[in-house]
């Protein structure tokens, strides 16, 4: 873990509202796992105190860049979106657990719920590096959030998308659409809804799968308890785990819905 001034290389808006942003970061770029992510202060100024936690969405090692996808819901993210080539951002991280390598031999499928592609697509950039190809099941509320389709069929995965006014692909829900594709191993990220109901399919069928989580965050590293979330494994009682350390990546199993 690090704390150091990324410098912005490229800031674009993909649709209104949503950004995506690389850095030159060389330590982060070489350290940082997929589901990581960057606890970033959106502003120079005290206000607001608390960084924001984003996700590490693209790494070129190379080059030393870190790239960020993140849509501006409210002050923390506005003000990142307002930042310019040559700015410096103060980031911390890379932060938390991530997702861990599949089983040699098995179908993997990662399932993404609109900006829950944030973190998948450093996985999908990483899996295609040891060559495995995934399927890729990108749900958004309509066509023009399905990001990055082309990107990742670049790495050599394969696409399915699904949108719930049926504007592309499935029209439905892209859990729907997994249930009837259904692999070895999952990844999902995505609103909490949609992760929920990954999780009871993933039940339901036996199949190994890891979700990343959102909570909202204060320190990041450990040490507040904000971010804490319910989560049982294997023979114990419930207890309490600390997004920003145990997760953001959690076995589907692990977690508990409320
Ligand atoms: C581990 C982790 C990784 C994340 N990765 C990304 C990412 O890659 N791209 C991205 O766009 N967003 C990501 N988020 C969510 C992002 O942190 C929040 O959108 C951001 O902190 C909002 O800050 P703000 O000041 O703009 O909005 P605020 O004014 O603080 O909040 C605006 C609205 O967003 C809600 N909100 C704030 N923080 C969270 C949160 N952590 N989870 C859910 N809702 C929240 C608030 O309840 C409120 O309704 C991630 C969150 C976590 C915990
Ligand atoms: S944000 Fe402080 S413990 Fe997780």
């Amino acid at each position: 873990m690090l704390i150091t001034d990324a410098v912005v290389i490229n800031q674009e808006e993909i649709i209104p509202g949503f950004f995506r942003m690389t850095m030159s970061a060389g330590e982060v770029a070489k350290n940082a796992r997929p589901g990581q992510f960057l606890h970033v202060r959106c502003a120079d100024a005290l206000d607001p105190l608390l960084r924001r936690p984003v996700s590490i969405h693209a790494v070129d090692r190379e080059k030393g860049e870190v790239a960020l996808f993140y849509r501006v819901a409210g002050r923390g993210t506005a003000l990142l979106a307002a930042r310019e080539k040559g700015d410096r951002i103060n980031i911390l991280g890379p932060l938390g657990r991530g997702f861990t390598r599949p089983e040699s031999s098995g179908k993997v499928s990662v399932a993404a719920g609109g900006i829950g592609i944030a973190p998948l697509y450093f996985l999908l950039q990483e899996l295609s590096l040891i060559n495995t190809y995934a399927n890729v099941f990108l749900g958004a509320a309509t066509k023009k959030q399905l990001f990055f389709s082309s990107e990742i069929e670049a790495l050599g995965h394969s696409v399915f998308p699904a949108t719930d006014d049926g504007t592309a692909g499935y029209h439905g829900t892209v859990v729907e659409l997994f249930t009837q594709n259904l692999s070895d191993t999952v990844y999902g990220c995505g609103p909490a809804g949609m992760l929920k109901s990954l999780c009871r399919i993933l039940e339901q069928y036996k199949i190994r799968g890891e979700v990343s989580l959102e909570e909202r965050m204060g320190c990041g590293v450990g040490a507040c308890l904000s971010c804490a979330c319910k989560t049982v494994s294997a023979g114990e009682n419930y207890r309490y785990s600390r997004v920003c350390v145990e997760g953001p990546v959690f076995p589907a199993g692990e977690v508990v819905w409320a």
